[in-house]
């Protein structure tokens, strides 16, 4: 990998969560650093959820150019920056912050990332389209919020906890004058409505290695050719759910795409320059088949 020299100029950039050991975000993002030539570096950093104030603290006295934020501080960081992102706001989380002459910004990508996800992986547009999301966690929040400012007319949102789906929709339909219904979770899913809806998204993690052979109870026979089903999940590749979407001919798409489109979107808001897609998707795609040791 083509390592930019570290020097007195060399900018930094990181990832704040606990654990962070297996992330992909380093790869990618130095990836992208080398082959743009950029004294750039991006390290991960285990913050203890008991230190993320003074880590916050620590992107301005250290000068970090930003970093990213996950699991389990994206809620917890936003009273700690200066402004958030209306759309971040919306999410209740933040993944990427940038540090603007010591003034941190907070964004979510994660939610664009998964629109840029679905334009460029399955040439499909939100706006005017109806959309059903199964589960209403940290994950759904965010395609959620994504898909309201992206203009679609109908929002469905199924859960094992009704109330957390009925939390959700409330501050989407708030934030975006979208209407979002819940619905029943499972075998009392409405058929019709699965057969009528643009987009499924599956944003659990049902059927997440090591437990590919789990898929939500889902009335598969009602989806059909014409319509789009999604899958957070990217390990494995085509989930059991994906894998029944597509017998019946519906076309499928999984999360690898959101991941590399949020690196994406949080390289340009640090550098400002154009990312290197080809070189930021490779990387990842050599990470994930663990081609790249750890
Ligand atoms: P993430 O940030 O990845 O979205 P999360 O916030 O913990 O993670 O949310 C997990 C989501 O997966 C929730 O919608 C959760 O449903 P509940 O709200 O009912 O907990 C859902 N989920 C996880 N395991 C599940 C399972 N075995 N069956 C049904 N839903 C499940």
């Amino acid at each position: 990998m083509g390592f930019p020299e570290i020097n007195g100029k060399t900018k930094v950039c990181g990832l704040f969560g606990f654990p962070v050991e297996h992330s992909f975000s380093p790869a990618m993002h130095n990836a992208a650093y080398g082959k743009l030539g950029l004294n750039w570096v991006y390290v991960p950093y285990a913050v203890h959820p008991d230190r993320l104030k003074q880590a916050v603290e620590g992107i301005r006295s250290l000068e970090l150019a930003g970093v990213n934020v996950t699991v389990p501080h994206k809620q917890n960081i936003l009273p700690l920056l200066d402004e958030i992102d209306p759309a971040a706001r919306i999410i209740g989380a933040v993944n990427t912050v940038v540090n603007v002459r010591g003034k941190l910004h907070g964004y979510n990508t994660d939610g664009p990332g998964f629109i840029r996800s679905l334009e460029t992986g399955a040439n499909f547009s939100p706006r005017g389209k109806s959309a059903l999301l199964l589960g209403a966690g940290g994950a759904a929040r965010a395609v959620a919020a994504a898909l309201a400012l992206a203009g679609v007319n109908n929002l469905y949102i199924t859960n094992r906890t009704a109330e957390r789906a009925a939390d959700l929709a409330r501050d989407v339909s708030q934030a975006c004058q979208v209407v979002v219904q819940v619905l029943p979770w499972g075998s009392e899913l409405p058929e019709e409505r699965v057969a009528a809806v643009d987009l499924v998204v599956q944003t659990t993690s049902i059927g997440m290695s090591p437990r590919a052979d789990q898929s939500p109870e889902f009335p598969f026979a009602a989806l059909n050719p014409g319509q789009l089903v999604c899958d957070l999940v990217y390990n494995p590749e085509k989930t059991l759910f994906l894998q029944q979407a597509a017998a019946q001919g519906a076309k499928i798409l999984n999360g690898l795409g959101m991941l590399l489109y949020q690196g994406v979107l949080a390289f340009e808001l640090w550098t400002g320059r154009s990312a290197p897609v080809e070189i930021m998707k490779e990387t990842l795609l050599k990470q994930v088949s663990g081609e790249v040791e750890r």
